[in-house]
């Protein structure tokens, strides 16, 4: 074992990290980062390494962009902070939510403001269950959610993740939270299930799950257009027609959660253009700024801010809102940043090299480690099994997708280890044809490499 470096022993005797296995992060210590230049990162030794990844699925334009870096710092000279409580305003937030009204993919009257996509969930939460009670229906408030979502971290938003790791000894999920099917048709379709039939089968089960708990009593329905850290699982074809078709039957309010495919991933504005995905409201967040400082936003539809109108008249306000919700420095960063997609059409250009990414994505499905390949745009993972014509999985304590990374990085790239055995890459927007074809190079060689572990360490015996 080599000895940690000194950055590393401070690191590990001062951080609780987030998403890490902490037992084993004394032994390995993590990888310090100090800069990015472009679609690429270096550590503390001045290793260079593809961001296959876009930080955390966020960081679309890529690493030091100056006009991002310039917008911050004028509006930080200008006016470093201001906030939207009791009747105070500010022009980034108010040319902000202009903007994302005149882009949103649903009818938007009004926008709100948070930090992280967390909060962005936990705010539709509670908006929807204040609606519901200014409409005088105080029984409807139990929200939908699928397994293997994700929609973060915080009481309400880790119930709405539908992945075990996330709840298991935090006592969550909480109350009035349910988990519908995932639309993962490589592992949840029944044997010879097409892709529409095994979308009309769950949404037949979404239907009969709101008939059990009862309609009145059934408030939203939340989904991600394409699950990020679930897998990276692309649903049916014809599955958000579906499902979208029942919620509307049940007066169930639809939420897309777009914080990872907003913004281009998808190769459309928006990850539920690119689906056939008709939702009420959007979560978005990442990409927004390209992760370059937090800000999230929820979309709100016209019924629903008269019900919050009525309701905070009554009470005298509407008592939800976060220090920094619509914080000028965030706001103008993100309006530069809306500014560049627009102005550099980096959506049409994602749509314009998705076919590109998926081929090389989908070669990966011919490797004897990838179980499935699977993607769309510029998003996409591959899921390492045993045995490829059983789909069997590797036992979780292998930590094979995991030791795949440690290829990956060791080959100057960084992807993630996600539940499943997946392996998931996201790289930023920005990645030219030429960078996508050396992100799979490497990819392929840490596959590789996997492989021989896998064999030596004779993992595939069943
Ligand atoms: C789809 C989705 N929703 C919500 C979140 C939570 O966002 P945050 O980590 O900013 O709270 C994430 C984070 O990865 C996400 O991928």
């Amino acid at each position: 074992m080599t000895p940690l470096s000194n950055l590393a022993v401070r690191d590990v005797e001062t951080l609780v990290h987030p998403y890490t296995n902490l037992a084993t992060l004394r032994e390995s210590g993590p990888l310090v980062l100090e800069r990015g230049r472009g679609i690429y990162v270096y550590d503390s030794n001045g290793t260079a390494y593809i961001e296959g990844m876009s930080g955390l699925w966020c960081t679309a334009l890529g690493y030091g962009n100056e006009e991002l870096a310039e917008a911050a710092a004028a509006q930080m000279r200008k006016l470093s902070f201001a906030h939207l409580f009791t009747g105070k305003s500010h022009d980034p937030a108010i040319e902000l939510a202009e903007k994302l009204k005149e882009i949103a993919p649903v009818p938007t009257s009004k926008v709100f403001f948070c930090n992280s996509g967390s909060e962005a969930n936990d705010t539709q939460i509670k908006l929807v269950w204040y609606m519901n009670n200014a409409l005088g229906r105080p029984r409807k408030k139990k929200i939908i959610s699928r397994l293997k979502a994700y929609h973060g971290v915080t009481v309400a938003a880790a119930s709405l993740t539908g992945l075990p790791a996330n709840q298991r000894d935090f006592d969550l999920p909480m109350a009035g939270i349910l988990h519908a099917g995932c639309p993962h048709h490589y592992r949840f379709a029944h044997a010879g299930e097409t892709e529409e039939e095994f979308a009309t089968r769950l949404a037949a089960e979404l239907a009969q799950m709101i008939e059990r708990e009862g309609p009145d009593t059934v408030a939203a329905f939340i989904a991600e257009p394409v699950m990020g850290a679930g897998g990276v699982i692309v649903p049916p074809r014809t599955y958000f027609e579906k499902v979208g078709a029942v919620c509307r039957k049940y007066d169930v309010y639809v939420i897309a959660d777009e914080v990872i495919c907003g913004f281009g991933r998808l190769g459309t504005t928006f990850g539920c253009q690119s689906l056939g995905f008709a939702p009420d409201s959007i979560s978005v967040a990442k990409a927004l700024t390209s992760g370059y400082v937090p800000m999230a936003a929820v979309t709100v539809p016209e019924p629903m801010y008269q019900a919050l109108l009525e309701e905070s008249r009554k009470i005298g306000t509407f008592g939800h809102g976060f220090t920094y919700s619509g914080h000028p420095v965030a706001a103008a960063v993100a309006l530069k940043a809306l500014e560049i997609y627009a102005r550099d059409r980096l959506v049409e250009a994602a749509a314009q090299k998705a076919p590109h990414f998926q081929a090389r994505l989908q070669a990966l499905g011919q490797h004897p480690l990838v179980g499935e390949a699977r993607g769309r745009g510029l998003i996409g993972a591959v899921e390492l099994v045993a045995d490829k014509a059983s789909k069997r999985s590797f036992q979780p304590s292998a930590a094979v997708a995991a030791r795949a990374v440690r290829f990956a990085e060791e080959e100057g790239l960084m992807v993630r280890s996600l539940v499943g055995d997946a392996v998931s890459v996201c790289p930023p927007l920005v990645i030219t044809p030429a960078e996508i074809d050396e992100l799979f190079d490497r990819l392929c060689r840490a596959l590789d490499r996997t492989l021989d572990w896998v064999r030596r360490e004779r993992l595939q015996e069943a």
